[in-house]
């Protein structure tokens, strides 16, 4: 999968499949499944190594799983995050996801954030380095958004995301991540966009969906969100389960109306 393919998809309204995974046993079963895109997500910061939140992650861990990922990863794009705050500057960003992509051997890096992050995913993309932006709830953030909420539902804060997202396609990014916005919104921005929208509780009309890996498989210690669903429980297998969720996304009937905000 490359960007190229990425935007064709978009343009023929085709939905485009993201898991999280984090070690090569699971990216070898998703990507023979067929899966577009494998993130390797800091939610392994909670899922993997306990935490409540994804902070305590380093720049040491996502290489660590980046390469194990990459190992059995044939056909999927790879991403992976930028941990909290190993992109505070461009010069920071800059060195954190040269290694990302020389030692992890990630194909992309994501980063979260809005206007703050229009010089650094410039810097970036200019230098050949692929950018997934991530807006509405981002995790890094959790202190200052005041826990895990739904983000956008008043009218300033919605124009802001609109805004945010249009900043960061003109400076180059060339894939979103929405997580937890209302569909409304998330449509919108879906398309005001020429870049594909990638939606986490974010509503059917995002050009494609992701899940975290465990959260899918319901084998997280934690509680589950209410826009993930369990599709492990209804097949029975991991193989069938990832199967199920890659039909659901390209047929249109997930996320259903109870994964969904207003
Ligand atoms: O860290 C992660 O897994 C993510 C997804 C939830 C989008 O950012």
């Amino acid at each position: 999968m490359t960007l190229t393919q990425l935007r064709k998809l978009k343009k023929k309204a085709e939905k485009i499949t993201c898991l999280t995974a984090y070690d090569a046993s699971f990216a070898h079963i998703l990507d023979q499944a067929g899966i577009d895109i494998l993130l390797v997500g800091d939610s392994l910061g909670m899922v993997i190594q306990g935490h409540d939140s994804t902070l305590p992650v380093t720049v040491d861990d996502m290489i660590y799983h980046c390469q194990q990922v990459h190992r059995t990863c044939t056909k999927a794009l790879l991403i992976v995050d930028m941990p909290f705050m190993s992109y505070a500057t461009p010069h920071a960003a800059l060195e954190t996801a040269a290694r990302l992509m020389r030692e992890g051997q990630a194909q992309m890096i994501k980063l979260e954030g809005g206007a703050w992050l229009v010089e650094t995913v410039q810097l970036l993309t200019e230098r050949g380095i692929p950018v997934c932006a991530h807006l509405g709830l981002t995790p890094q953030s959790v202190h200052q958004l005041g826990g895990y909420r739904v983000q956008g539902r008043v009218e300033n804060e919605a124009e802001c995301l609109r805004n945010d997202a249009l900043a960061l396609q003109a400076a180059g990014a060339s894939l979103l991540i929405l997580e937890c916005v209302p569909e409304k919104l998330a449509a919108e921005i879906t398309t005001s966009l020429e870049i594909p929208t990638i939606g986490i509780g974010a509503g059917i009309a995002c050009d494609g969906q992701v899940l975290v890996l465990y959260d899918m498989l319901g084998i997280t210690h934690g509680k589950i969100p209410s826009f993930s669903k369990d599709f492990l429980q209804e097949t029975g297998t991991i193989a069938a389960a990832i199967e199920a969720f890659i039909t659901a996304v390209k047929t249109g009937i997930f996320p259903g109306s109870e994964h969904t905000f207003q």
